[in-house]
């Protein structure tokens, strides 16, 4: 028999890829926050139902869950995908973008998920968190709390639910999708309000903009997801790439030691 996903973040990257891999099998409830994209969602596959939610716009979010819970009995898998990159030196960002980090990356995903409970018992969620879970890289900052923020409330909720889920959360590294040079885009009309860390900000596009190009496949995530959408006894948690693999070593440092490397990279780095 057929499963039935819910999948947020859908339309790019990805939740895009892995959307073409599970649609001419299963019944795909596939979110989008563009209203473009929704025609576009519809004619990958009949199986897909389209539905809006806007993470930002958290009134969304009962609607969204409504219309799901109406056409569906069950749901086997919820996929939570969708995600932005807030970034920016914590001394100077602008507290409303730091709720917007939070707002998309983990209250979205835990009201979602907090209402479609009822028809997940017996089911698997599968988020998508970071690397940056594993730690604090310097500006980025909200984008880490928030990953690990998320892998926290999930774990949380794992232990105390009385309902029959699994939690899973895949960790990658850098992978080669928008979602990077998108963060330029959102982040960098603030960098003029951030003074003395021109430097640190041109290195942050730079670094961006390479890794949109360097990363890892999508198809790399993609077959951890499907794999810990398949087994019977998945892992908690999964890293992809060897820079996510590292992160998970480097995190079982001293902080202490993990400061001065950061702080010599940071010297090396922001020279020029
Ligand atoms: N790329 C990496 O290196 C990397 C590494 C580790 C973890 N991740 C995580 O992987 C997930 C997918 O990212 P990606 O790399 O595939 O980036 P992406 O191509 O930018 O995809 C992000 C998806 O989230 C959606 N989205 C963004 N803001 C939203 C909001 N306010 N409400 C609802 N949906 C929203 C986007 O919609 P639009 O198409 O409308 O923009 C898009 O469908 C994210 O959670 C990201 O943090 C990525």
């Amino acid at each position: 028999m057929s499963k039935t996903y819910v999948i947020t973040g859908s339309t790019s990257g990805i939740g895009r890829a892995l959307l073409e891999r599970i649609a001419p099998e299963s019944v795909v409830f596939a979110g989008y926050r563009n209203e473009t994209h929704k025609a576009e969602l519809e004619s990958v596959s009949p199986n897909i139902c389209p539905f809006y939610v806007d993470y930002a716009k958290p009134e969304t979010i009962k609607t969204a869950a409504d219309y799901i819970l109406s056409k569906t009995e069950k749901i086997d898998r919820l996929i939570n995908i969708a995600g932005c990159v807030v970034a920016g030196p914590i001394e100077k960002i602008e507290i409303s973008e730091l709720r917007r980090q939070f707002d998309v990356n983990v209250f979205g995903h835990l009201e979602l998920t907090q209402r479609l409970l009822e028809k997940l018992d017996g089911g698997r969620i599968i988020n998508i968190s970071s690397m940056a879970s594993f730690g604090v890289f310097p500006f980025v900052a909200p984008y880490c709390a928030s990953k690990r923020t998320l892998d926290m409330l999930f774990n949380s909720m794992l232990l105390e639910t009385k309902h029959n889920i699994e939690v899973v959360s895949i960790k990658p590294g850098v992978i080669a999708t928008p979602l990077w040079s998108k963060s330029v885009d959102e982040n960098s009309k603030y960098f003029e309000k951030y003074g003395d860390f021109q430097k640190e900000m041109k290195y942050l596009v730079a670094n961006a903009l390479s890794n949109e190009k360097d990363g890892l496949s999508v198809e790399k995530v993609v077959d951890t997801i499907l794999k810990a959408d398949t087994s019977n006894k998945p892992r908690l948690s999964y890293t992809v790439g060897a820079d996510s693999f590292c992160a998970s070593l480097t995190a079982k440092l001293p902080q202490g030691l993990v400061n001065k490397l950061i702080r010599l990279g940071i010297k090396l780095k922001c020279r020029k």
